[in-house]
């Protein structure tokens, strides 16, 4: 069955960004001229999802003004000439089906994509963590919906992280299959021991998952840090019916870590059409007076 269907997570507290996120969903945050969600929701259109479920939770309502329309902006806009920037805001408002609902209570990530359960019936789908933006030729979550296509299994976006940092992600068991595709049949959400650790492989930010996940994770309990982990659930799927690990092209940046939100904004100007080469002689200029 084709993948249509996306669900975004964006309703975690974002205790990391703050005090940025205080108010502001971490989501919001602007990488250069658009916020993160934004590249998110346009990976998912590039990939071939149709329509999409945004989970949020109170106070993240200027989720959904900025995927609707705005007919005094439109207007003013049009009426002053800024044709260009008219055309920008109505095309990405018509991207997809944009859908929201709220997760009542903040009780971790694998019950926010719970929340998706009517949304998503009986098909394969796909989730794009909210605070994960990738960015690269080939998008991420197309890579992962083309390795559910031939091996037809759910799939787990993963690469390769630092041996002092697996404590803070999830760790696989993940043998190779082909090119940059692996069978992985168990996992752990933040290991707690070195002896815990399966591998390095960690799953960042993407994943199609097939329906019987939402059984499962009616019977999840709490795990690390008291939530809900989705990390819990997919391990039976793992256990079972095994899943596929693509180790995707494309970079990642983490917006729920404030290193990460840098690291996106100057990489994703230093590529932008008409700010990258002005940005370049600046940051040029910064970098001379560090040395
Ligand atoms: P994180 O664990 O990174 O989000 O969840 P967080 O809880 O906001 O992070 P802290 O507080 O800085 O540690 C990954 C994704 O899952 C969503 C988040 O919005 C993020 O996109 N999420 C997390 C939910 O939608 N609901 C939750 O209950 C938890």
């Amino acid at each position: 069955m084709k993948v249509t269907k996306a669900v975004i997570p964006a309703a975690g507290l974002g205790t990391r960004v703050l005090p940025a996120t205080k108010s502001m969903p971490k989501e919001m945050l602007t990488i250069v001229d658009k916020p993160a969600i934004q590249y998110i929701v346009e990976e998912a259109v590039n990939s071939g999802i149709t329509d999409i479920l945004i989970i949020t939770n109170r106070g993240k309502g200027i989720i959904e003004d900025h995927f609707d329309r705005s007919p005094e902006l439109e207007e003013r806009l049009l009426a002053t000439g800024k044709k260009d920037a008219y055309d920008e805001i109505v095309s990405f408002s018509r991207l997809a089906n944009i859908f929201f609902i709220r997760q009542k209570e903040t009780k971790g990530l694998g019950h926010a994509v719970n929340c998706a359960r009517n949304f998503v019936g009986n098909e394969p789908f796909a989730v794009l963590y909210g605070d994960d933006v990738i960015i690269g030729d080939d998008p991420a979550c197309a890579q992962l919906i083309r390795a559910y296509e031939q091996f037809g299994k759910s799939v787990v976006g993963i690469k390769s992280v630092p041996a002092a940092d697996i404590h803070k992600y999830s760790s696989l068991k993940a043998e190779p299959l082909q090119d940059n595709l692996f069978s992985v049949t168990d996992m752990v959400e933040k290991p707690k021991t070195p002896e815990a650790v399966l591998s390095l492989y960690s799953i960042l930010g993407r994943c199609v998952l097939t329906p019987d996940i939402f059984d499962i994770l009616d019977e999840t309990l709490p795990g690390a840090g008291g939530e809900i982990q989705l990390t819990d659930a997919m391990r039976t799927l793992a256990r079972s019916t095994g899943m596929t690990g693509v180790d995707f092209t494309g970079k990642r940046y983490d917006m729920g870590d404030k290193l990460g939100i840098l690291q996106a904004t100057v990489e994703i100007a230093l590529k932008h059409p008409q700010l990258g080469e002005p940005f370049a002689a600046y940051l040029k200029e910064i970098v001379a007076g560090l040395a």
